[in-house]
């Protein structure tokens, strides 16, 4: 029995990866080779996707780019075997965009079976819930702050802290919500994450709930993740069936267990308190803060709320010498890893987990490649749509919050979206303007009147009126609603704004019109 790997990532499963499936069968069967094929997850290397590996006595050996009609030819060189073929990319491992990573986070991805507690088992699954469940709650709370780990879903808020918070809050019940609403542009890990090691968020969710005493969560993820679901139900179900969820985790007095909600698709359903409103049933709409989540949220109980990233990265940090590790990683206040996602015009996209520090030129020229097209670089947007526009005057700026925030920019959940030199920055900033106009849950005056005024000020600048003066006048309702602004919808849209305007004026001011003679 011959064991071949092909993705049943969605990202796969859209660019055929199911077609491939059926053909290696069709083409085993001709052959009379007995064949199992493990749908695993992608390892995140998109430049060489379909990757189609094969188990073999020296290891795995992968096939880089395969279509539908490459296979019978694949199967005649050998493939099932690990015999050269022009696609052949040798061991996965040795392939530069995934050697040149640390992956923490997205250690066991691509690489199991993501529906086997064997094989996550195997790879150091549920060795940090383990130690968790011996440590008690005060040394796991312990382990997370020493690890440095700040939450990946935009803010980069200290994640001991928060769970702190909730710990030390009295209550008769505790929530434990993972945001997997996943709304920036650009980003995928947490999708990735959900489909291609489900146990990973079980894992880090239970962990959260022992340390703050919390015995119910709920895992939030949007509508348009239907594999991220389905991945999330039966792993969940699994999970429960093998004694890691109900009311003695791994056989121990800690109670946990965890449902699923799906989001209906508004962008502003990932801000905390917007979900946690979803959660309950409501419209999605931001609630004032104070109170913190963590002391009045769901159902009005003190509740922690991270993204999936965070939890994801909870059972490293508790593994034996976990927190260490993590924290000898990064720079900085930013410690351990990311997994940055690099999308847009790229040519190697895709995840690249790696510790802060590398600067943002290595991320898209070095490890990407730089533009898929071949122009060059003209800006590139770094965390999502509330992100700046960074040209490549500032390419060395080195992956951390505080470097990012120094220079008027965000790196949010980790999104890097390449463009190139055909993209009109005007645009852009319009598109800020009316995807916040879109998207505003309309509860404070400056996001939801400032953003409709910004994108009307912007259509007259791009028509070439008063080019000046209108210019003044973004400026200023930028700055009315960065200040002005209850949540980082309304209060962040200015970052794409303005960085597009100080970094590309010209793509503003080249477009007045001379007024005409009398
Ligand atoms: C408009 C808006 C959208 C957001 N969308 C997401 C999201 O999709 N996923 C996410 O994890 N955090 C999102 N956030 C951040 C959350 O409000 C919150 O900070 C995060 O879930 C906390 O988890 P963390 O500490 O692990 O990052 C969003 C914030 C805003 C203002
Ligand atoms: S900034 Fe926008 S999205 Fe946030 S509370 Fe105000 S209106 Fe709602």
């Amino acid at each position: 029995m011959t064991r071949v790997f092909v993705p049943g990532d969605a990202a796969c499963v859209a660019i055929g990866a199911d077609d491939i499936v059926a053909a290696i069968a069709r083409e085993a069967k001709k052959a009379n080779r007995d064949v199992q094929i493990v749908r695993n997850g992608s390892r995140g290397a998109f430049g060489i996707e379909i990757l189609v590996e094969v188990e073999t006595p020296n290891g795995r050996i992968g096939y880089g780019g395969v279509e539908e009609g490459d296979v019978a030819d694949l199967m005649a060189a050998g493939m099932l075997d690990g015999k050269p073929h022009k696609k052949c990319v040798g061991p996965p491992e040795e392939v530069p965009f995934l050697k040149k990573q640390t992956r923490l986070t997205f250690a066991r991805c691509g690489i199991t079976d993501p529906q086997s507690l064997d094989e996550y088992r195997a790879l150091n699954g549920f060795k940090g819930l383990e130690r968790a469940i011996a440590i008690g709650p005060a040394a796991i709370l312990d382990d997370v702050m020493k690890s440095g780990l700040r939450g990946r879903g935009g803010a980069g808020f200290p994640t001991g802290i928060k769970w702190k918070t909730v710990a030390d809050t009295k209550a008769d019940r505790k929530y434990i919500v993972c945001n997997a609403d996943e709304g920036d542009s650009g980003t995928f890990a947490d999708r990735m994450l959900m489909e291609g090691d489900p146990f990973a968020l079980i894992e880090g969710m239970t962990i959260a709930g022992i340390a703050v005493g919390a015995t119910y969560g709920y895992l939030y993820i949007r509508s348009e993740y239907p594999h991220a679901i389905v991945a999330m139900q039966k792993a969940i179900v699994t999970a429960r069936n093998a004694g890691y969820l109900g009311s003695r985790v791994a056989g121990s007095d800690y109670a946990f267990d965890l449902e699923i909600r799906e989001g209906a698709g508004a962008y502003v359903c990932g801000e905390e308190t917007s979900l946690l409103e979803s959660i309950e049933g409501k419209r999605g709409q931001v609630r004032a803060k104070p109170p913190l989540p963590a002391h009045i949220g769901l159902f009005g109980k003190p509740t922690v709320i991270n993204n999936v990233l965070s939890f994801g990265a909870a059972p490293h940090i508790l593994m034996e010498g976990g927190a260490a590790k993590y924290q000898s990683l990064g720079m900085g206040r930013s410690r351990g890893t990311m997994p940055i996602q690099l999308g847009g015009n790229i040519s190697n996209g895709g995840i690249f987990e790696c510790p802060f520090g590398i600067t943002l030129g290595e991320l898209v020229n070095d490890i990407g490649g730089g533009p898929y097209l071949g122009r060059p670089v003209k800006a590139v947007q770094v965390g999502g749509p509330l992100g700046a526009y960074f040209p490549t005057s500032l390419f060395d700026t080195p992956f951390d919050y505080e470097a990012f925030a120094a220079k008027d920019g965000l790196i949010g959940h980790g999104g890097i979206v390449v463009f190139d030199d055909t993209v009109d920055m005007a645009k852009q900033a319009r598109f800020a303007m009316d995807f916040c106009a879109i998207e505003s849950c309309g509860k404070c005056t400056p996001c939801r009147i400032g953003a409709v005024r910004g994108k009307e000020t912007i259509d007259r600048i791009m028509a070439g009126v008063n080019v000046a003066v209108n210019l003044e006048v973004v400026r200023d309702l930028c700055n009315t609603m960065k200040f002005g602004s209850l949540c980082a919808l309304g209060g962040f849209t200015p970052y794409p704004v303005m960085s597009a305007l100080t970094h590309f004026p010209d793509d503003f001011l080249a477009r007045e019109r001379p007024i005409a003679a009398e």
